[in-house]
Formats: C-alpha cells, structure tokens, sequence
C-alpha cells in the first residue's frame, strides 16, 4: 500500500517517519517527483534501486536543505561555490568530490568518488529535507527508463504498491530534471542538460562550460540509451503526423496536444513529460513531435526527446 500525503506539517512528520525507518517517499521538486530514501542508509537506497528497477551502476542524487549541509557531504570548490550561490536552491546538481567522513551510502555513488548534490527550492521538499534533518538520496520517481513524474499521480501510477508514501505537491513548475554540472580543472563540465540552461551558466562562470556525456548514460556516438520514453514509439522533429501517428506540436500549429502554442520554451518544458503521461493513459502507439529550438530550456527538452525516440532493447 502507498499512502498519498498532503503536503502540511502533518503530512511531513509522516514522511519523515516513514524515511527514519529506512522507507521510501516520493517527494515533489520543483523539477519532477524525486523517490526518496535516506542517503546513509544501505537498505533505504538499495529499495530506492528496487522500486524502480534501476540498474546499479547508476549513481543518486542527494537532496539536502542548504549549502552549508553538502558543504558535509562534498568538497566544494571557488567555482561550484559561485554557481551555488547564484542558483540555489534551484535545479542545478553539482558533481563534486565526496568527502571520506561523508557518511553517505557507497551505493548512492555506486562506488565514485564524487557525489552528486542538490538544493531543490520547492516548499514541500524544503520542509520535508529540514524535518528529516538530513540528505535524502532520491532519483527522479518513475521506472526506470520510462517518463518521469511531474504530479503525485503519475507516481502512482508507475510505482503504486513499490513505495512507502507520496507526498502531493501539486503539479512540478520546472518540468524537466536539474542541469548537472560536474569538474574538469578549471572547467565546469554540464553532464546532462536541465531546468538550468547553459546560457545562465555560462552568465555566472564567465565561459561557455563544455559538454560531457552524463556517465553510464551514452557510451558510443549513435548509441544514445533510451531513457525517458513513452509507452508509444517517439519521432522528433516531425513537420506534420503521418497517418496513426499522434502529434505534439510547439508553436501555433495543428496539432493534438501542444507543448506551447506561443513558442514558450518553460512552458512547454513543464509540459513535456505531462503530454507523454497522458498519451500513455490513452495508449498511443506512435507519437510524432515538431522541432524544438536547441536554445535555453530547449536544449535539455530536446536531450529528452532525443532519448525517448532512441532504439529501445527489446
Ligand atoms: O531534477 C532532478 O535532478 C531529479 C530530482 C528528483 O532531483 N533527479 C533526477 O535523478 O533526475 P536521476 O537519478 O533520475 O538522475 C540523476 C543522474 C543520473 O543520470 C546519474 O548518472 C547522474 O545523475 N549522477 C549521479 N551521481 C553522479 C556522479 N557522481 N557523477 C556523474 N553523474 C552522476
Ligand atoms: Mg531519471
């Protein structure tokens, strides 16, 4: 049984408990729902990998309150300090070296040693992170490899009876998951693409950072695994539906669903992973999806988008 908790002090006392037993809660960011356990905890993160039967080589996030907590956790660096400053709380994970007192479980690094930090902003997962007291690691709440969740529904659907608790937030604003930042030298390196575009980035850091591809994730050009993917078969970059086909459109166009009909990259990035969701209830097959511009939030929808219509296994 998954309890469904409101988000008030009540509610987060509950999950709170729920998590100081080892248990697992789905929590709203304001990127998408995470699927928390506590990160010092062996058993709780390894329930984290089996609820969504993630493969174990791909290591977690750890959600903390503030800075001053991952400064416990990692060595934080003059340049990951400027870009934590200027966007936490905020959808940025930072990459950074993991200190040998951190007391976080090794499977959340699944044996790096570096940790993956982030501040979310949203008011539940602060309230929550400041009642429990501590890092929770918590992937984004969905199968592995399917859509992530942007409502308490859609966490249900996909992890109904595999998790302690859902705490409702409401709908996620973001929409898409945080730019992840890691450290080459003097380099700030964007392993994946997020709610943080790279123009902001590059704002506070002074340079354009280079790109690396997110580890485990791409291991050959052309071999792009796929990730965030429907039910349904995914073609992008799409001028019009071919017959069977259901069309996501972006910009004033016909179309079935819109991810922003006035061309508004934020929109349609918070809109992005509800329109897969719903086409999953209704059971499209085949879904067809118009070009996105490769600038700001567009470049972490089309990194999505790219994963979904990749060649799947099976
Ligand atoms: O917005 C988000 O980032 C959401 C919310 C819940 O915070 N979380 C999320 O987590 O998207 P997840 O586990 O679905 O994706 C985390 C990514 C993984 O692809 C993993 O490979 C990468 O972060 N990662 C984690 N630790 C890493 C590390 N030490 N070095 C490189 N990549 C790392
Ligand atoms: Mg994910």
């Amino acid at each position: 049984m998954t309890e469904i908790l409101e988000p008030n002090a009540q509610g987060l006392r509950s999950a709170a408990a729920i998590l100081g037993r080892g248990g697992l809660v789905a929590l709203p960011t304001e990127t998408v729902y995470g699927l928390a356990g506590d990160a010092t905890n062996d058993s709780a993160v390894a329930a984290i990998y089996q609820a969504k039967g993630r493969p174990s080589f791909n290591p977690l996030i750890v959600h903390v309150a503030d800075a001053s907590v991952a400064e416990g956790l990692v060595t934080v660096s003059p340049m990951a300090q400027r870009l934590a400053d200027a966007f936490w709380p905020g959808p940025l994970t930072l990459v950074l070296p993991l200190r040998p007192d951190a007391g976080v479980s090794p499977l959340v690094t699944a044996g790096l040693s570096t940790l993956a930090v982030r501040v979310p902003e949203h008011p539940v997962a602060q309230g929550l992170l400041q009642v429990f007291g501590g890092g929770l690691a918590a992937p984004s709440a969905n199968p592995s490899g399917r859509v992530s969740a942007v409502t308490a529904d859609h966490v249900m659907t996909g992890l109904a009876g595999r998790i302690d608790a859902v705490l409702d937030g409401g709908p996620c604003r973001v929409g898409v998951e945080s730019t992840i930042v890691g450290f080459d030298g003097d380099r700030a390196v964007i392993l994946r693409e997020g709610g943080v575009p790279a123009e902001a980035l590059a704002e506070v850091l002074g340079h354009d950072p280079d790109r690396r591809k997110e580890a485990g994730a791409i291991t050959a050009p052309g071999q792009l695994a796929s990730h965030y993917a429907p039910g349904g078969a995914v073609r992008i970059n799409a001028t019009k539906a071919q017959p069977g086909e259901v069309f996501v459109g972006f910009g004033p166009m016909e179309c079935d669903l819109n991810l922003s009909e006035t061309g508004d990259l934020a929109e349609a990035a918070a809109n992005l992973f509800r329109h897969f969701h719903q086409l999953d209830a209704e059971g499209a097959a085949r879904i067809a999806v118009a070009p996105v511009p490769e600038q700001g939030l567009g470049r972490a929808i089309n990194d999505r988008l790219r994963r979904a219509a990749a060649p799947r296994d099976s």
